[in-house]
């Protein structure tokens, strides 16, 4: 066995002890949420029936850290720190000088991200004194960490799961049940939302979208009995997942490696947004140049394809509208799609970055997806969720990428997921039964045509088709890693590759150091551009002077240098 180290754990004291809000660091403010009914800036009361008081708080404040409460970091202890492992075996079956790194999230209880938010979405409607929270699901993974999160805190659990799902993902909803939640198909008649869709199509297979007016509406109408959680999108979603990239940004300096690109899948942004956003701050405030790629699906391509406007989140027209990367709120996703992240629209977070080019976006197609996620289970034995899957096909192509440009490049991705119940997938991509889908334009020209007009803003507002940053290879970077297979690959060598810089970071720039959460300048450091607006709501308040909790973190740290704080 070498002595060459691929798996990077922290101890449960580096579990985070606040979540990283990227709202202090935006160079310009999100644009305001609008009320569905007079599109007018919705205020906390606005919202108070649908979330509790502290979620308000966090979806609106620009302070940089938020404290994550004590009982959340002891649910948090059953999976964090999750680890994070160098993908050897990949890169050996791609003979690549690349070095790929992945946090593996698929471990948690849910098998996914999502409990990372779902649990303090649970104890902050637990505090709060609600009875229970209504959701929707989609392929289950967001239904199944609510369920457990509100078991834990013995809340009530209404879950509106896509039809199409709820039909082709029995265990799924089996396991959503056995933590005592009530599942019903979407569409439904339960609501008049579900009942209207129902309505104009009887046959319908159901749409996050409508999914999420139906439980939007049990929320509404229950006089504060339930109130409603999400599972992404929301800029509170994001920041719980900022866990996950904090985490990474540890484990990468025992590694002795910074990522040269960090990628990550994108359906509502949430897991994108965990891995990335620590990173992104580094760039905006620590001078650092890390390249962040957010992967869609071609069937749904919102950030590629879609318009940067107002839309609303939900198919009904119930939920507040949101200037958002959006392909309308009336896509419904062609059944043949079996790689997940459906959603019509994204983070605002998200869409405002890609729009202020701090990130880029790609579209990849479902067979390379598929493609790639077989040539990484067979390497690293971890069969990833289709979601995760189009992160790996980045991933490849980038890898792939860099060995035709003899360049050691260090990547960095989300393994968001575990592909468990995604099986029946698997199983029609292996007998050849899935075919790439591009969405058609009529389509998004058509759900476009029914997006709020909003005074002042044009409603179709289409990204210019994004220049290529990076040549990729013009054969099919699947079908290239044909030519090594995993076992013949022998262990434990060093991929030939450049001299590889302090950390992974360009040297000879100013960029030698990297940044821990605040290891640099603590409390010290100035956002690029003055404060944001005066928030809605009281900030929370601010943290004092950031702390990992893990001894000597707070230092600054230059790696290859120094102690390893987590051995000291
Ligand atoms: C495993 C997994 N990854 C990714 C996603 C997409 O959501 P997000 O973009 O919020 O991470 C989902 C959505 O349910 C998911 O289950």
């Amino acid at each position: 066995m070498s002595d060459e180290t691929i798996r990077f754990d922290l101890p449960q004291s580096a579990i985070p002890t606040r979540w990283y809000n990227i709202q202090a660091d935006l160079p310009r403010p999100l644009p305001p949420v609008l009320h569905p009914a007079t599109y007018k800036p919705v205020g906390p009361e606005d919202l108070a029936p649908l979330f509790p008081k502290a979620l308000i708080e966090q979806e609106v404040s620009t302070e940089r850290f938020i404290e994550i409460p004590e009982e959340v970091r002891e649910i948090y202890k059953l999976w964090r720190p999750t680890p994070l492992i160098r993908a050897r075996r990949l890169e050996k079956a791609l003979d690549t000088p690349a070095h790929i790194y992945f946090k593996y999230e698929g471990g948690s209880p849910s098998g996914s991200h999502k409990l990372n938010t779902a649990v303090p979405q649970a104890y902050y409607n637990k505090l709060e004194g609600v009875q229970g929270l209504t959701t929707e699901t989609g392929a289950g993974q967001w239904g199944t960490a609510l369920s457990i999160a509100t078991s834990f805190f013995d809340l009530e659990c209404i879950v509106y799961m896509v039809k199409v799902s709820y039909q082709q993902k029995p265990y799924r909803r089996a396991i959503i049940q056995s933590f005592g939640a009530n599942v019903t198909p979407s569409p439904s008649d339960t609501t008049e939302a579900g009942r209207r869709f129902l309505a104009e199509d009887p046959d319908s297979t159901g749409s996050l979208g409508m999914a999420i007016s139906e439980a939007v509406e049990v929320a509404v109408t229950s006089g504060g009995k339930y109130k409603y959680a999400l599972g992404s999108v929301l800029n509170h979603v994001l920041m719980h997942q900022t866990v996950i990239g904090q985490e990474a940004l540890l484990q990468l300096r025992r590694a002795d490696a910074y990522p040269d690109v960090v990628i990550g899948c994108t359906g509502g942004g949430s897991n994108f947004a965990g891995i990335a956003f620590p990173f992104i701050r580094n760039n905006l405030n620590h001078g650092t140049n890390t390249r962040i790629v957010a992967v869609e699906p071609a069937a749904c391509p919102t950030l590629t394809r879609g318009s940067y406007t107002y839309d609303y989140g939900d198919t009904a027209g119930m939920a507040p509208v949101v200037k958002m990367h959006t392909l309308g709120a009336s896509f419904v996703p062609a059944p043949l799609h079996a790689g997940g992240l459906r959603y019509h629209g994204m983070a605002s977070i998200i869409s405002e970055l890609l729009d202020q080019d701090l990130i880029e976006a790609l579209a990849l197609p479902q067979l390379e997806v598929f493609g790639a996620a077989l040539k990484f289970l067979r390497s690293e034995g971890i069969v990833p969720a289709p979601e995760p899957s189009h992160a790996i096909a980045a991933v490849i192509r980038e890898a792939l990428a860099a060995k035709e440009a003899g360049e050691k490049r260090t990547i960095l991705f989300n393994l968001c997921g575990h592909g468990h119940f995604d099986m029946a997938a698997y199983d029609a991509y292996n007998r050849g039964e899935l075919s790439d889908y591009e969405y058609p334009q009529e389509a998004i020209d058509a759900a476009m045509a029914k997006v709020p007009q909003i005074e002042g803003q044009p409603k179709v507002v289409r990204r210019p088709a994004p220049a290529p940053v990076e040549e990729i290879r013009s054969e099919d970077p699947v079908a290239a890693l044909e030519e090594t297979a995993p076992e013949e690959a022998p262990g434990g060598e060093e991929a030939p590759g450049g001299e590889e810089a302090p950390g992974g970071v360009e040297s000879g720039g100013e960029t030698e150091a990297f940044v821990v959460p605040d290891a640099v300048t603590p409390g010290g450091e100035a956002p690029a551009v003055p404060a944001i607006d005066v928030p809605l709501v009281p900030a929370v308040e601010a943290p004092g002077i950031p702390s990992l909790d893990v001894p000597g973190v707070d230092a600054p740290v230059v790696p290859g240098f120094g102690e390893d704080p987590i051995d000291s």
